[in-house]
């Protein structure tokens, strides 16, 4: 797949001004002129994916326990928007498979994080790449990426052909054996935890340079400088003004 990942990519859609892995949110992620998204990707019970960050309902919808007790007909009763602003009281947890349609029809780019649930790290894998293998056009860009080692172990056993980038929080020893182990194409960073050091090594060894989450111009002009290709942000329209 040849590809040229963005300057910037919305988070959770556009999560600042918008509830976070919705439809909504993806749109005023377009609307700012956002060209990729971030979103994250989990199962139901029935082992369907969704649009969904927390394992639990609780904070982003009007549900309650966990979304891996919860089958997709239930998830799609919730309301995902209240929580966040009540105009947005009709907005639904997305599939992921409608969300490949909406973005297809958009013509954007998704960084889909592959999020599971406790020891659900190969079944959310091989759901979203049966998915993506049915939907999504081989040559049409779009990224892999996820905390978890086994469920991009799977990708890339399953389907290497989608790029893959390595979600890492604070500083690991063991980074770099890990992204050559997974033939990463990208590792992405935790900028509050970001060295210069650590940028260096990584760029080096020829990896894309991902960093979440920025929302403030300074902190992304630091990154920039510290060799950063894409930032991860809430609020794309404050860096693509025109
Ligand atoms: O993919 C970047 C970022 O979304 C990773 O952290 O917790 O916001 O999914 P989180
Ligand atoms: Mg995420």
């Amino acid at each position: 797949m040849d590809f040229q990942l963005p300057k910037i990519i919305g988070h959770r859609g556009a999560a600042l001004t918008a509830p976070e892995n919705t439809i909504a949110g993806l749109q005023e992620a377009i609307d700012q002129k956002a060209t990729w998204v971030e979103f994250d990707v989990k199962l139901t019970q029935d082992n369907i994916p969704i649009l969904m960050h927390d394992d639990t309902l609780e904070r982003t919808t009007n549900g309650q326990g966990f979304v891996s007790n919860t089958t997709l007909v239930d998830v799609l009763k919730l309301d995902a928007g209240s929580w966040f602003n009540i105009k947005w009281s009709r907005e639904k947890i997305p599939t992921f498979e409608e969300t490949l349609q909406f973005l297809i029809t958009k013509n954007i780019f998704p960084n889909i994080e592959i999020k599971p649930n406790q020891d659900e790290d190969y079944q959310t894998t091989l759901e979203i790449i049966k998915i993506l293998n049915i939907m999504w056009p081989r040559n049409r860009p779009l990224l892999l990426s996820s905390f978890s080692f086994q469920s991009l172990e799977v990708a890339k056993e399953t389907s290497p052909y989608f790029p893959r980038g390595y979600l890492i929080d604070r500083y690991q020893n063991d980074w770099m054996q890990k992204a050559m182990d997974l033939s990463c194409y990208s590792i992405h960073c935790n900028y509050k935890y970001l060295t210069k050091n650590w940028a260096d090594s990584i760029k080096k060894l020829g990896y894309k340079l991902v960093v979440y989450t920025i929302n403030v111009p300074d902190d992304a002009e630091r990154a920039y400088q510290l060799g950063v290709d894409t930032i991860i942000t809430d609020c794309p329209g404050i860096f693509l003004k025109n």
